[in-house]
């Protein structure tokens, strides 16, 4: 039977919300109200058919890329399955990484894609690391799927290790999808698009988490001129023509993203720095420092975690994301830059809810 669901999704819609909610991805809201925009600035209906002209230069300013490279799509969401069913034929051999976001492997068995995976280790600290898609890569493979920053664990990846298994995927005449929905999170010497590495590169990305502007669902990917075209071509069996006034107001964002990226940012560092502190002092759960991002993956040691998940939400209101999501038993995963009270707080309730 064809997979043809999510169960990370139906969790995060249905039981993901708590009082103190740590189950987040992304910054909080970036509100209407604080976008310079005016009513007169919208419109109903407008001429977008292949891209609207002005949206598409104002992702291709931002990403660095010529327009005619940018598909735009609603979210990253959308942008991933467009990507992988424009690339993919049923029984493709597909190489992601163990482990990522849910949503990526979903989507690839939905297409029928013949799927392995490559590691990320606990050990190295989650880093991505060229020698374990090497073990698992064959003449046969198709496509190599990863996450920069990663999520769960907003590990940056290297150029070099990006550079490298660009090399072996041209080597075999496959492609990469890099999804970097949480790459702008790196606010200082930002990574270009790795788009830029090579052709082999497809790169997804959006507004969305780093923003606050998720309702806008301005998405777009990045791919050689040719295989941009063929995106827009299947995207008519897809979506068809996007919601105008969410792109009227996505290039209005877009004018605008450093002074909304940088609403959030003190959020996302404070949140950071309590984290930071919380596990320097605390023996029961461990994690990789980073720099940036908006989650983190916690390992819990010696407790049985659906005893803490439970007692977590139920005794102290406190929501987490559950490790099994991303095929790690015994981790949880907590998210950065909605509410700085709301974060000190959620920790404050994890610690004691580890106490016993
Ligand atoms: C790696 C990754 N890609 C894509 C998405 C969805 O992004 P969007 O809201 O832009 O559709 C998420 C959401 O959690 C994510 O973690």
């Amino acid at each position: 039977m064809r997979h043809r669901h999510s169960d990370y999704m139906l969790w995060a819609k249905t039981q993901g919300r708590a009082r103190f909610n740590l189950a987040t991805s992304g910054v909080g809201s970036f509100p209407l109200h604080a976008l310079p925009v005016t009513i007169d600035q919208l419109e109903i209906n407008g001429d977008s058919t292949y891209g609207y002209a002005p949206l598409q230069h104002a992702i291709g300013k931002k990403c660095g890329v010529d327009p005619d490279t940018v598909v735009a799509a609603a979210g990253t969401s959308m942008a991933n399955h467009l990507a992988m069913a424009t690339l993919l034929d049923p029984g493709d051999e597909v190489l992601i990484e163990q482990p990522t976001y849910e949503l990526l492997t979903s989507m690839l068995l939905y297409l029928g894609a013949a799927v392995k995976h490559f590691a990320r280790t606990e050990e190295s600290g989650y880093a991505l690391d060229p020698a374990q898609v090497r073990h698992v890569i064959t003449r046969k493979t198709r496509l190599i799927v990863l996450t920069n920053l990663h999520n769960p664990s907003s590990v940056l990846a290297s150029e070099t290790a990006l550079r490298e298994i660009g090399g072996m995927a041209r080597s075999v005449g496959a492609r990469v999808l890099v999804d970097e929905v949480y790459l702008d999170a790196v606010y200082t010497n930002t990574p270009r698009p790795s788009y830029h590495l090579g052709p082999e590169f497809v790169v997804t990305s959006s507004l969305t988490k780093v923003y606050g502007l998720s309702g806008l669902r301005c998405g777009w990917i990045l791919a050689e001129p040719s295989l941009a075209r063929a995106m827009w071509r299947l995207n008519d069996l897809f979506a068809s023509i996007p919601a105008h006034p969410a792109e009227l107001l996505s290039v209005v964002a877009l004018e605008n993203l450093d002074t909304i990226r940088d609403r959030s940012r003190k959020i996302v560092e404070a949140d950071r720095a309590l984290l930071h502190e919380f596990l320097a002092r605390q023996e029961a759960v461990s994690a990789p420092r980073t720099e940036f991002g908006t989650t983190a993956i916690l390992h819990l040691e010696n407790r049985n975690i659906d005893d803490f998940l439970t007692r977590l939400r139920t005794k102290y209101e406190t929501s987490v994301v559950p490790g099994n999501f991303f095929g790690l038993p015994n981790h949880f995963r907590i998210g950065m830059g909605v509410d700085h009270e709301m974060f000190r707080e959620g920790l404050q309730r994890i610690g004691q809810a580890l106490k016993v």
